[in-house]
């Protein structure tokens, strides 16, 4: 039997008939076509599928779609301005060298997303446990770090 499940991806209200036991993942990427989020592990290791719901960091890959009933999802798609211009935390990325494959970016520049939103301003230490979450086989950490510090805590209205 299918549920049917009513939210809201990127701004957009989106109604879907899906399988009780279909994953985020697979609805965001397969149906909706947002590849930004990527499947890495698919056992909520690395990061690489993360969006935000409801303004929090979230593994697709562990989160079933109909939990998302109700919901408000961010994917990196969402991000652009509009006139297609980069968000403020994709510019430190790349300003930063944070990118160098890419695969791990769209999860980790989501969860930069909610470092920022909280308005805070982190130490490196805190930021290093914040992303935690996520792993970079490329680049390293010390960039990805920089793109973020360079970001948070200085101004949250960016989005
Ligand atoms: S694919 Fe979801 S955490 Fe790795
Ligand atoms: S840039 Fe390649 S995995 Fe992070």
């Amino acid at each position: 039997m299918l549920n049917i499940v009513h939210m809201w991806v990127n701004g957009s209200e989106v109604e879907l008939a899906v399988d009780p036991r279909e994953m985020l993942l697979e609805t965001l990427r397969d149906k909706l076509n947002l590849t930004s989020v990527k499947k890495g592990c698919g056992v909520g290791e690395c990061g690489a599928c993360t969006v935000l719901i409801d303004g929090v960091a979230v593994d697709t890959c562990l989160y079933l779609t109909m939990w998302a009933d109700g919901k408000h999802i961010l994917t990196t798609e969402g991000l652009k301005g509009p006139n297609g211009e980069l968000n403020p935390i994709q510019q430190a990325f790349i300003d930063e060298a944070a990118v160098q494959c890419g695969f791990c970016t769209p999860g980790l520049i989501m969860t930069a997303v909610e470092i920022v939103g909280t308005g805070k301003k982190y130490t490196r230490e805190e930021l290093r446990k914040l992303i935690a979450g996520h792993l970079c086989r490329c680049t390293g950490y010390e960039n990805i770090l920089n793109a973020i510090e360079k970001v948070a805590g200085l101004n949250s209205e960016v989005f």
